[in-house]
């Protein structure tokens, strides 16, 4: 059997083309679009409708279709041969916000280049990766007037803020979105020059701890000792969600957790991965975390429970003695399978209350949660996939599971009744939702030849 190849048509297109390519991703990555930002609607619609022309362009029918938050664009086109395969492609066109600003070398919508890293929010997470696929598709439509699948493309603006209404909408158009595989880039690849086929992603439950306590602010002096401080009573219940093992202690929070297979584990253990090199690049003299499991068991087959953000008195420049009225954190678990966000809220309130200390109010909202989600990697697309990327990358993929969350991968399966290829070109370190996000360009191009080609590959 010879090795699959870039179809050397393809090839060439992509390579004339390779300027032009990357001044379309500049012009996408320029908009802000900000999900989580109100002032910032009207950027975020911006690039939905940047994408719908641009899909529209290379040939696609495209419709903006409104949700109750920022809308999908969905393209379709659907004149593959007759038998060929249905794909659904699906990215996210928002970005995270860009904060804190000063840390960017240079500014985070205004993308450069350096030493071979495109810097801007949204470079891996997700326009670029999003903008591989919309090129693939453009190569073969431009090259040879027609594609091997039909493809349906739908991008949101809301995953990064939740993909709340992206559920009830698959649901409501699941006879149109109705496909034989969903195809996803929106994740990394292990290390530079090892393409990656994901196996699962973690799911969340994210909560928000209003801790309320004297009317006001008081003086520190006067009533401190006497009047239980809102600060301190949020640090002891944030202090009760561990025990001295790194687990969880939240009761029934591991009721649900099923094992990973032993082989699955096992070929975690034969990943070249290395402790020191992941403090170093992290910056920490040491882990932490439950005891028992590696490093990359721990990011990707247990679940979490972790503060995201905290606020209580004074910040400022300098002391000021001041009992603070008032303390909130934010918190989110990572999920495994079969956790449910649903069951994990009704835990972690329970527990929450039940630790709270008398003096204090406490309120614990829960503010968005996904499904965690794991695959079988059988099937025409994973193979296919495999092949794909053994061509643009010269070697076979790993199989890697993944820390994050993309919440809508476990709806696509339920409600659609089909696989889920998750293929990222994102790298470690490269800094998404973080200062200086960056993409590989080499990534960028090889994921355009790997995406063009799996097409080819999946027709059968
Ligand atoms: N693309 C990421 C998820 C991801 C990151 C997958 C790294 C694989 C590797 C996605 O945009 C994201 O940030 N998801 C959020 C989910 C949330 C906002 C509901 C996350 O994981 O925090
Ligand atoms: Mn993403
Ligand atoms: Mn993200």
């Amino acid at each position: 059997m010879t090795a699959p190849k870039v179809d050397p048509a393809l090839e060439r297109w992509f390579a004339e083309n390779d300027t032009r390519i990357h001044d379309e991703l500049f012009e996408f990555l320029r908009i802000p679009s900000i999900s989580a930002r109100s002032e910032h609607n009207g950027d975020t619609r911006a690039a939905a409708d940047w994408l719908h022309k641009k899909l529209a362009a290379i040939g696609f029918t495209v419709e903006t279709l409104p949700t109750k938050g920022h809308p999908v664009v969905l393209g379709e086109w659907r004149k593959a041969p007759a038998g060929a395969p249905t794909v659904l492609v699906y990215g996210h066109y928002d970005v995270q916000p860009a904060e804190p600003l000063d840390l960017w070398t240079t500014p985070a919508f205004e993308p450069t280049i350096r030493d071979g890293k495109l810097f801007a929010r949204g470079s891996v997470d997700d326009k670029g990766q999003l903008w591989v696929h919309v090129k693939a598709l453009e190569a073969h439509l431009a090259v040879r007037g027609t594609l091997p699948c039909n493809i349906i493309v739908v991008a949101e603006g809301e995953e990064e803020i939740g993909s709340e209404n992206l559920a009830p909408f698959i649901a409501e158009h699941a006879n149109r979105l109705a496909c034989d595989a969903v195809v996803i880039s929106d994740s990394s690849m292990f290390a530079p020059g090892i393409p990656s086929i994901l196996s699962s992603l973690r799911g969340l439950a994210y909560f928000e701890i209003n801790v309320a306590g004297p009317s006001g602010d008081l003086h520190s002096g006067m009533y401190g000792g006497a009047v239980v401080n809102p600060g301190m009573a949020l640090a002891h219940i944030l202090s009760t969600f561990h025990d001295k093992r790194g687990r969880i202690a939240i009761k029934g929070f591991y009721d649900k957790v099923r094992p990973f297979p032993a082989a699955v584990r096992k070929a975690m253990r034969k990943l070249p991965f290395s402790d020191t090199r992941f403090k170093k690049e992290v910056g920490v003299k040491a882990l932490g975390g439950e005891s028992g499991q590696t490093t990359l068991e721990k990011l990707w087959t247990r679940p979490t429970c972790e503060v995201n953000g905290l606020l209580s008195g004074y910040t400022g420049e300098g002391a000021k003695t001041v009992l603070p009225g008032r303390a909130m954190a934010k918190v989110s678990c990572r999920l495994v399978p079969d956790q449910d966000p649903a069951v994990i809220e009704r835990l972690f309130k329970a527990h929450v209350k039940r630790v709270t200390p008398p003096g204090v109010t406490v309120t614990v909202e829960h503010l968005h949660g996904g499904r965690p989600w794991r695959a079988d990697l059988d099937g025409p697309v994973f193979d296919a996939a495999k092949r794909a990327l053994r061509a643009a990358f010269g070697r076979d993929p790993v199989i890697v599971g993944e820390g994050g969350s993309i919440p809508v991968v476990g709806d696509f399966e339920r409600i659609l009744k089909a696989p889920v290829l998750l293929v990222g070109f994102g790298l470690p370190g490269e800094n998404a939702h973080a200062p200086d996000e960056w993409i590989s360009v080499d990534n960028f191009r090889r994921g355009m030849r790997a995406i063009a080609t799996l097409w080819d590959e999946y027709k059968g």
